[in-house]
């Protein structure tokens, strides 16, 4: 289970790490050579300041988190337990997690199909109401809002990218992009949106209607989406579930960009252990239950700690 008290310890900045070390703990992590932030980091315009300077954006090293004072945490769950359904058939989706999540931070939430990734991610969301335990964003408690306060917060601070895209099928693809935008009632930022379209590499279709896509395409889109609005937190349900390789690590070097460029903070879900090595952390779960914490990993030791992972003992209240 990962204690809320452990993560308050300050952590050295991530994307230093990928192109040389930042004496960061890592666990197994091998350089594959694809990490290299550069192209992105030039591509991603500063929030509030188009082209201007931004903490940790090329040139001035970012302040290391133990010159800031302590912050709330971005995201915060306390002993969450969702149960579906009831009686017999009852399913306990949940039994028990905490988390909690810095700004800027990239965590993965891995585990075998059905240990309560999408279900932990919805919760967070503020998507789903767990049967107990409480979130947190950035302070304020969000399991008791009401729908409307609920929708408008999340509206404000997250992205979230759902297993199954859920795009509007009307709709084109920059439409279905600018949605968020819409919806919000604030005026689109067309550099930052062509910017998200391109990176994705979803200039071409930007016309065309999701059946018109492949389903990475439509995967690309829904990350597109969730990214309209620069949320401070993107939840992202297995992002690259639909994606070559290739296609793959453009996203996460694209993700990790806008973290150590933006300090946007990301939650992803996620199978692929190539995806996981982007991550400062990895959560795994197992039947609803943090069973392994790994500090950046590398995809060997995802796989590794994947194959050994086993039930955690239950805790306090669980
Ligand atoms: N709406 C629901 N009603 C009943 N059971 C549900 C519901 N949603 C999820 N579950 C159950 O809760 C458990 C966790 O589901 P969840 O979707 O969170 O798993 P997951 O880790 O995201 O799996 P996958 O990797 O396949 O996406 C599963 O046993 C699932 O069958
Ligand atoms: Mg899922």
């Amino acid at each position: 289970m990962t204690s809320t008290g452990r993560h308050s310890a300050v952590r050295p900045r991530a994307a230093p790490s990928r192109s040389g070390g930042t004496g960061r703990q890592d666990a197994g992590r091998h350089d594959t050579g694809r990490h290299d932030t550069a192209p992105v980091r030039s591509r991603v315009p500063a929030r509030g300041a188009p082209g201007g300077a931004v903490p940790g954006w090329g040139g001035e090293p970012a302040p290391r988190r133990s010159a800031r004072p302590p912050v709330e945490p971005v995201l915060l769950a306390e002993d969450l337990v969702r149960v579906h359904g009831r009686g017999r058939g009852a399913v306990r989706a949940l039994d028990g997690v905490s988390v909690e999540v810095e700004r800027g931070e990239l965590v993965a939430v891995m585990g075998a199909s059905g240990s309560g990734k999408s279900t932990l991610l919805h919760c967070l969301a503020g998507l789903d109401r767990p049967t107990r335990g409480r979130v947190h964003w950035a302070g304020v408690e969000v399991t008791g809002l009401s729908e409307r306060r609920l929708t408008r917060l999340r509206r404000e601070r997250i992205g979230v990218v759902f297993q199954a895209y859920d795009l509007l099928p009307q709709l084109t693809v920059r439409q279905n992009v600018v949605l968020p935008v819409e919806i919000a009632g604030a005026r689109p930022d067309r550099e930052w949106l062509d910017t998200v379209l391109e990176v994705l590499g979803l200039e071409a279709v930007a016309r065309k209607l999701p059946r018109e896509l492949s389903g990475g395409q439509q995967q690309r889109v829904a990350v597109a989406r969730a990214l309209a609005l620069r949320p401070d937190v993107v939840l992202a349900d297995e992002p690259t579930g639909a994606l070559d390789v290739g296609t793959a690590a453009d996203l996460m070097r694209f993700l990790r960009g806008c973290i150590d460029g933006l300090g946007t903070t990301v939650v992803m879900a996620t199978h692929d252990p190539l995806a996981a090595e982007w991550a400062d952390r990895v959560l795994l779960l197992h039947s609803g239950r943090v069973a392994v914490e790994l500090e950046a990993p590398s995809a060997h030791a995802c796989l590794d700690a994947l194959a050994r992972a086993r039930p955690p003992a239950r805790g306090r209240g669980a």
